[in-house]
């Protein structure tokens, strides 16, 4: 009997699984354990100076995992209420001092990456997806150099291409749903944003592997399967199945897009993303690997797809909520195209500015990364507090769009005119408004962002009429890394 083995042999796996988790939290712990005695004995002169205030918890090692994965923003505010701009916590063997408000934040922004580290806090669980030789794998000089490249890819000329693209994308999309019914548009957009953004920041090539097999999409869920928590608290090499998927995927991705690249070097050039990769050279004069542009290819991917679908996703559910919000749109639309409807062009987007308000307010109340992170190297002070090495130090994008003392009492609102002229005066502090991040390692993909959702949301906009399943506004959920919808089932009507 066949089945008797493959039982035995998944249950033995599953052992395999629990056991390592084991001894990988176990070596978490201890490395912690470590980094932290290293820390009080490298900074032995930092024990009388005035530590951040601790949030005190019961239960050993896990500390505030449980009350902070349950809902992270609430956690972080009550603790900013209770103990001010600055508060350290533990969480899984490792302490988090979060920095709230713009004067806080401040620290976080300006510092050098030799202080506060990125890569000691991201690497691990984007090495294995990028792969090696990009991003966070290498120094944040040589990456620096990399978004230099990235940004020479990502210039008007092109986003002027772009438009037509997705917008044919978008129609193309959308024809199979019909006239009238209820949808999950949060897994509409990621699939329409893989097919737009992998046109448009990769190149023809690649985007028609998406049609020809359906292999590639299964190879990039699996592949994107692996950006969990677990990869980000736990050693890479443990034999869990996420993680194994992850790693089988990436190969095989990296086999396809070796092919795609050596095919594009044989051949005319072209004028994509692709193109500037193969074209570009460092500092030093020398051009990128091939194994370096596919990471760069894959990290492109990853980083403009769950930021842009989610953002996308929750602009649907707010201008359905707010249903005079969505007909402004609509209106907008005409005035801006015409009633007729012609094909977009990129000179019409800026005049879209009410869609840009959306998308900005959208991005305030549900900024895609909820927190962004370092590595404390060297003892850092901020408002008479000082932070020594080994702390992991966090801003919240989610908290910081969220202070009443910045934004007023309506900060929890959708409301898109708080960016029309005065109004706009209420987020004169620097860091109060963070999307996109600030200092060395902000985002070099917004432009590309605002054009994307720009265009696929003018398209909807046109085509349908959005409104909430029953008055169902999903709450976030936070099981995920980016804060995603939960059952983000939406009602639509097709107005022509
Ligand atoms: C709505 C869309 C997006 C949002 C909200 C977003 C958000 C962010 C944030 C908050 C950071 C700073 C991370 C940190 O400081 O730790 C960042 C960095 C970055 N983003 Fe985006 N992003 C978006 C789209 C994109 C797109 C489309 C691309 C690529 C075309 C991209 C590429 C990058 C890169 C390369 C970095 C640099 C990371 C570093 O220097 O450490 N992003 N993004």
């Amino acid at each position: 009997m066949d089945y008797v083995p493959e039982k035995l042999h998944s249950q033995s796996a599953t052992t395999l699984t629990i056991v390592a988790a084991t001894i990988g939290l176990i070596i978490t712990l201890l490395t912690q354990r470590l980094k932290s005695t290293s820390a009080s004995v490298k900074g032995n002169d930092l024990v009388l100076q005035n530590l951040p205030p601790v949030i005190p918890h019961s239960v050993p090692f896990l500390g505030h995992a449980v009350a902070f994965g349950q809902d992270p923003i609430n956690f972080l505010k009550t603790a900013y209420d209770k103990y001010g701009p600055v508060f350290s916590f533990t969480m899984v063997g490792s302490t988090f001092t979060y920095l709230v408000g713009s004067d806080a934040s401040a620290l976080f922004f300006n510092s050098k990456n030799e202080d506060l580290n990125a890569e000691d806090v991201y690497s691990r669980l984007t090495t294995p997806v990028f792969g090696k030789g990009v991003a966070y794998d290498v120094p944040n000089q040589l990456f620096l150099e990399q978004k230099k490249i990235f940004k020479t890819g990502l210039n008007i000329a092109r986003f002027r291409t772009h438009v037509s693209l997705i917008e044919d994308e978008t129609r193309e999309y959308f024809k199979a749903w019909g006239h009238k019914g209820e949808r999950d548009i949060f897994e509409a957009l990621s699939e329409l944003i893989i097919l737009t953004a992998s046109r448009c920041l990769h190149g023809s090539e690649v985007r028609d592997l998406f049609t020809e097999s359906s292999k590639i999409s299964e190879l990039y869920k699996d592949l994107d399967g692996g950006f969990n928590q677990l990869a980000w608290l736990l050693p890479g090499w443990l034999p869990f199945p996420s993680f194994l998927k992850r790693d089988r995927a990436r190969l095989e991705m990296e086999k396809m897009f070796r092919k795609v690249i050596s095919a594009r070097r044989a051949s005319e050039p072209k004028d994509d993303m692709l193109q500037t990769l193969i074209d570009s050279t460092y500092k030093n004069g020398s051009h990128l690997t091939d194994q370096e542009i596919v990471g760069m290819l894959i990290g492109l991917l990853m980083a403009g797809q769950h930021t842009s679908s989610t953002t996308s996703a929750w602009l649907g559910f707010f201008i359905s909520r707010h249903k005079h919000v969505q007909e402004a749109l609509y209106e907008e639309q005409k005035l801006v195209c015409g009633e007729a409807f012609p094909p977009l062009a990129y000179d019409q987007l800026k005049d879209m500015t009410l869609l840009e308000r959306c998308i900005k307010e959208t991005l305030r109340l549900r900024p895609p990364l909820m927190t962004v992170m370092r590595m404390v190297r060297s003892p850092q002070t901020v408002l008479g507090y000082t932070i020594p090495p080994g702390h992991q130090i966090c801003v919240s994008p989610s908290v910081n769009h969220t202070l009443n003392s910045t934004w007023g009492e309506s900060a929890e609102e959708f409301d898109p005119d708080r960016f029309l002229g005065v109004s706009a005066t209420t987020i004169s502090e620097k860091f109060a408004y963070l999307p996109f991040g600030a200092g060395r390692h902000r985002c070099i993909g917004e432009f590309f962002a605002y054009v994307q959702i720009k265009v696929i949301w003018s398209v909807l906009v046109r085509t349908f009429e959005f409104e909430l399943a029953d008055g169902y506004f999903p709450p976030v959920n936070y099981q995920t890394m980016i804060h995603t919808p939960t059952d983000p089932v939406i009602r639509y009507r097709r107005r022509v």
